[in-house]
């Protein structure tokens, strides 16, 4: 089966509080206005797996990390499968897709309690389902993103310290270069004004939008990574 060139997958990536809520926002905004229809969306999701996802976060549920992998392979194969709101029907019918967070989130965060190789191999389903047309990561330095959660937020979760956001960025760079010839990736500096960004992100996108061949590959099919 031929892979289906349809609706655009727009990932944003990045450590907690490095922007990636705000540029999907914003993202969403420039799409309006240019007239391409888009969904925003993110992960963990709102579904009952999301919820359990959010439950171990705040520590109202204990889960062993492993079971937290897992979690997440899982909320996201529901995230694309679900029948009533998947990203893959969205797809399927021309819209493009923004998403806070895919697999790569999962590959920076969980590697630092389950092997990379793991996770990586629970993912191909989904990356061989939906394969993002770019994987934004935005950039920021721990020190900057710490100074905006403790500005901004009344409860930090589970991830939410310095050096455990440094390492999570170390996992992402590692990640990007294990996956360089199967992903598309670009680096954005997030360490900048969020007007900076967002155009940034858009002068990005657009290149992408505009790619005839190569971009979102549709097909439920798994593809070995
Ligand atoms: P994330 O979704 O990655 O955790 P958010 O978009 O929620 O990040 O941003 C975290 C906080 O930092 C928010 O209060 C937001 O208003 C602020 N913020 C986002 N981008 C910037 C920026 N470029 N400069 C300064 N503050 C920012
Ligand atoms: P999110 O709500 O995006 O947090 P933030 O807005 O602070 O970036 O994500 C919640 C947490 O879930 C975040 O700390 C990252 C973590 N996470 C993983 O550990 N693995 C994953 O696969 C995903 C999607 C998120």
């Amino acid at each position: 089966m031929g892979k289906v060139q349809k609706g655009k997958l727009i990932v944003l990536e990045g450590i907690d509080g490095s922007g990636k809520s705000t540029q999907a926002r914003l993202l969403a905004d420039r799409m309006r206005e240019e007239g391409i229809p888009f969904y925003v969306t993110m992960e963990p999701t709102d579904s009952p797996i999301g919820s359990m996802i959010r439950q171990v976060l705040t520590g109202r549920m204990q889960a062993d990390p492993r079971v937290i992998a897992a979690l997440f392979v899982a909320d996201r194969l529901d995230h694309l499968l679900n029948e009533v709101n998947g990203i893959v029907g969205m797809a399927e019918k021309g819209t493009c897709v923004i998403m806070d967070r895919y697999y790569f989130s999962s590959y920076a965060y969980q590697s630092v309690d389950v092997p990379l190789d793991w996770l990586i191999q629970a993912n191909t389903l989904s990356s061989g389902i939906l394969r993002p047309a770019v994987n934004l990561f935005i950039d920021v330095s721990p020190d900057v993103a710490m100074e905006r959660i403790e500005q901004n937020r009344f409860a930090k979760e589970l991830f939410e310290e310095r050096d455990r956001l440094a390492q999570v960025r170390g996992n992402y760079l590692e990640a990007f270069d294990r996956l360089q010839s199967t992903e598309r990736v670009a680096v954005i500096d997030g360490n900048r004004s969020v007007e900076a960004v967002a155009q940034d992100i858009w002068d990005t996108v657009k290149g992408y939008l505009r790619q005839p061949a190569g971009g979102t590959a549709i097909g439920l099919q798994t593809k070995k990574e």
